[in-house]
């Protein structure tokens, strides 16, 4: 693989564990100003220190993100469609890759919709796409889409989805969680991130997110499960901590909960943590690896012994943590398996 290319994924998936946080904030370029994003600026400003890479459109870019911060773009580089409009599946690359060089993206991004009616569009999208992109050395992450018919997102679906975009050329894929979910990942050749879909109650958002890593998912491409929370920063770095830190899912939202208490509420809304109960119909709500009493008490719940565990916001590859909490989650894909090194050791540790 080509250093750029190399050098810009490992922007995005850090290399010494093959994982990313990329938050999701370019939902505007269907919906217009949606619930919580209705000014870019104000969503992005508290959170960009949390992600590893941003996803976003050239607008919200240069509109509502600090040039100055220096967080990787993941450009969305398709649309052309609107949520009223008569099939979302109509898409077009619709900013050049020079403009996105212009903007020093990191990755381009852009929907294929499998099985839709301009399937054929989207995926020869892809492959020009691509074809443009490995010119100058840069990733493509393929979103597999499914317009309004949520319903489609099961593992036979998806995985036909995701592994036609790798076929096709993509460099990483962004899916939706499913049932056996490690049948997606298993068939696609590149790695796979979540997106986080509809806003669910935090703890179902984060046992979405610790399940998908457990499964062998890369990470998360999460958007109104973070900002639509009432607790933004505390909802991405619990998301942060099970990515990169391996946190389990009990130990997520103890920190969630943890951090809420430092954190003003969004807007003045009122809190309802008290009934945040799990959703039944999410897939296996996690059994938490096993730990030790004492561990668990020494998990966020405290918070001077728990602020070193905790994620730190970053824009650097951090060091493998030495002394994992917990039993870690299935290894994740590294990047382009067959060219990558292997991973440190630490790294290679499986449940
Ligand atoms: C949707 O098409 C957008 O590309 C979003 O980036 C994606 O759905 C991830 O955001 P969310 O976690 O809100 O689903």
């Amino acid at each position: 693989m080509d250093w750029g290319l190399k050098n810009r994924i490992a922007n995005i998936l850090k290399p010494n564990n093959g994982r990313g946080v990329m938050l999701a904030v370019d939902h505007g370029y269907f919906l217009g100003p949606t619930e919580s994003l209705e000014v870019p600026r104000r969503t992005v400003a508290p959170l960009v220190k949390y992600c590893d890479s941003l996803m976003v459109t050239r607008g919200v870019v240069r509109t509502s993100v600090d040039p100055n911060h220096p967080v990787p773009i993941v450009l969305r580089v398709s649309g052309g469609t609107s949520i009223i409009g008569e099939d979302l599946s109509n898409e077009k690359i619709t900013t050049s890759v020079k403009d996105a060089i212009r903007i020093n993206a990191t990755a381009l991004a852009m929907s294929i919709f499998v099985g839709a009616k301009y399937e054929h569009n989207s995926l020869v999208n892809l492959g020009n796409l691509v074809n443009d992109a490995e010119e100058y050395g840069i990733p493509v992450l393929a979103v597999t889409a499914v317009g309004k018919e949520l319903e489609k997102r099961d593992a036979r679906y998806l995985s036909l989805s995701c592994r036609i975009a790798a076929e096709f050329g993509a460099h990483m894929v962004k899916t939706y969680f499913c049932d056996n979910f490690e049948k997606v990942v298993n068939s696609c050749p590149v790695p796979v991130i979540i997106a986080g879909g509809p806003k669910l109650p935090e703890r179902d958002a984060l046992a979405l997110t610790y399940n998908a890593i457990k499964a062998g998912a890369a990470g998360v491409d999460m958007g109104r499960n973070i900002w639509q929370s009432q607790y933004p920063i505390p909802m991405i770095r619990a998301v942060r901590a099970i990515v990169h830190s391996n946190y389990n899912l009990d130990q997520a939202y103890n920190l969630f909960k943890t951090l809420c208490k430092e954190y003003p509420l969004k807007n003045n809304q009122k809190p309802h943590l008290g009934n945040n109960t799990q959703n039944k119909n999410r897939p296996d709500q996690s059994k938490a690896p096993q730990q030790s009493q004492k561990t668990q008490q020494q998990q966020p719940q405290q918070p001077s012994q728990s602020k070193p565990q905790q994620p730190r916001p970053q824009q650097q590859p951090r060091p493998q943590q030495s002394k994992p909490q917990q039993p870690r989650p299935q290894q994740p894909k590294t990047q382009m398996k067959k060219q990558t090194p292997p991973a440190p050791p630490a790294a290679q540790a499986t449940q």
